[in-house]
């Protein structure tokens, strides 16, 4: 007889686009396969939660399966709840998941409450916005041997499977010169991104170059050594004000360098959803190598009836890679694509930690839980507090970057790393 497994309890943090478009639809077909057991959401205030439930494309896909919200439907619409999420937390039974989706500002702290609450984490990318932060988390993580996964999903992408190895193999050359460019669509500004994409809290680089910089380590597995970007401001419509483009120069430790451009401005009439790519020269042996990627059009070009596509357009690139809602053999639909796929990783990395260890008494499941995230941390392909350092140092010299007008900033390895302003 097959012994019983754990199934995880899932607290989701944050009820916005991500977790409309990504999460929960991955986590309620890991629930349909048995991975996961309850799902709750915890928002600000109850209109994302009403948004979810009425969602069409969730119910038809997954009919019969639902989530607990909190605040409850029937509060106060004006209200807010900015704590509720750490009493619903303190409220789960140790070693489950929660979820961290709000937004890039609020992570630390949502992070550490589940940790000292003995969960599991699942934090959408960037993890924190500063190293020292990452490093606490990191330290609380290994001390209550719980996982923490940073949900870099490009990290998924098959492409970047496959040029990682690759480039492991040595049949690129050197990277030397790379541009990388993600402009998300200019219906954004219009989004709830009003109220906290400001320039004293994020700016483009920060939300979605983090993605390409982390991508460039993963295949190469080098680290960046400086960071300068430029911001480009402008105002949402309620008035605040917001770094809606930026452009970026990193440098890395062999010398190599990668501009990255981002911003929130993609046409919303063109054939989006939004722009994005990857392009890295490296040196050979008296010849050049080339890794190419195009993110923006993967080769499936849809034209519809109606203006269904995204920011109403109706002739789109709709790429099958990152995640979609497909027939399948069962009721409703499942998901498909690197962004399932990045989210189930981790969760099954969850899954495997608690399974293994239990049953063990309280030292010795500590001791087995320990030994499964060293190895996820050495393998390297799932993000985690301990192996994905770079990323929040390159957003903290990003940051100091761009508050200081594109002033180049150094990132320090010694034993202790940080960030410096190079003098010009
Ligand atoms: N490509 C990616 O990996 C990707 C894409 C989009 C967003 N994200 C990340 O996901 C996070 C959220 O982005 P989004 O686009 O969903 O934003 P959003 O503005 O659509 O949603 C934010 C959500 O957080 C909730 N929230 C805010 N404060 C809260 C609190 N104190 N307690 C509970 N809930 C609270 C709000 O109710 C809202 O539902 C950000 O960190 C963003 O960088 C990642």
């Amino acid at each position: 007889m097959l012994a019983e497994t754990k199934k995880l309890d899932v607290l989701i943090v944050g009820g916005g686009m991500i977790t409309a478009d990504l999460l929960l639809p991955s986590l309620y077909y890991l629930q349909r396969t048995g991975v996961v057991h309850s799902i709750d959401i915890c928002a600000l205030n109850v209109f994302p939660l009403k948004a979810l439930k009425e969602s069409r494309e969730l119910l038809e896909a997954f009919p019969g399966q639902d989530f607990a919200p909190h605040p409850a439907l029937n509060e106060d619409p004006g209200k807010n709840f900015p704590e509720l999420s750490k009493r619903v937390v303190t409220a789960m039974a140790p070693g489950n998941m929660v979820v961290v989706a709000v937004p890039d500002n609020l992570h630390y702290e949502v992070v550490m409450h589940a940790l000292r609450h003995d969960q599991n984490v699942l934090c959408v990318k960037p993890l924190v916005l500063e190293y020292d932060q990452a490093v606490e988390i990191e330290n609380l993580a290994a001390q209550q041997g719980r996982f923490v996964g940073v949900e870099y999903h490009k990290r998924f992408d098959r492409r970047s499977l496959i040029a990682r190895r690759a480039y492991r193999r040595a049949q690129f050359g050197s990277f030397v010169m790379g541009e990388a460019k993600l402009i998300e669509p200019y219906y954004y500004r219009h989004s709830n991104f009003q109220n906290w994409f400001t320039c004293d809290r994020t700016d483009p680089f920060t939300y979605i170059g983090c993605h390409y910089v982390d991508l460039v380590y993963f295949i190469t597995g080098l680290k960046p050594t400086e960071v300068s970007v430029q911001g480009v401001k402008g105002r949402f419509s309620n008035g605040n004000e917001a770094f809606l483009w930026s452009q970026a120069r990193v440098t890395w430790e062999n010398g190599a360098l990668l501009s990255v451009i981002n911003g929130l401005g993609y046409p919303d009439a063109a054939a989006g959803s939004n722009d994005q790519g990857l392009v890295m020269y490296c040196e050979g042996n008296d010849q050049t190598g080339l890794i190419f990627h195009d993110d923006h059009n993967r080769g499936v070009a849809y034209s519809y009836l109606e203006g269904i596509g995204p920011g109403g357009s109706k002739y789109n690139y709709a790429s099958p890679d990152f995640f979609r809602l497909v027939p399948w053999e069962g009721p409703g639909c499942k998901p498909v694509g690197y962004g399932y796929d990045s989210v189930a990783g981790i969760t099954m990395a969850v899954h495997r930690l608690e399974q293994t260890a239990a049953g063990l008494g309280p030292q010795a499941a500590l001791a087995k839980r320990r030994e499964i995230l060293r190895e996820i941390d050495a393998q390297g392909l799932i993000a985690t507090a301990a192996n994905s350092h770079i990323n929040e140092l390159v957003i903290e010299a990003g940051r100091m970057s761009i508050l200081q007008d594109a002033a180049p900033v150094r990132i320090v390895y010694t034993k202790r790393p940080h960030v410096e302003l190079r003098r010009r």
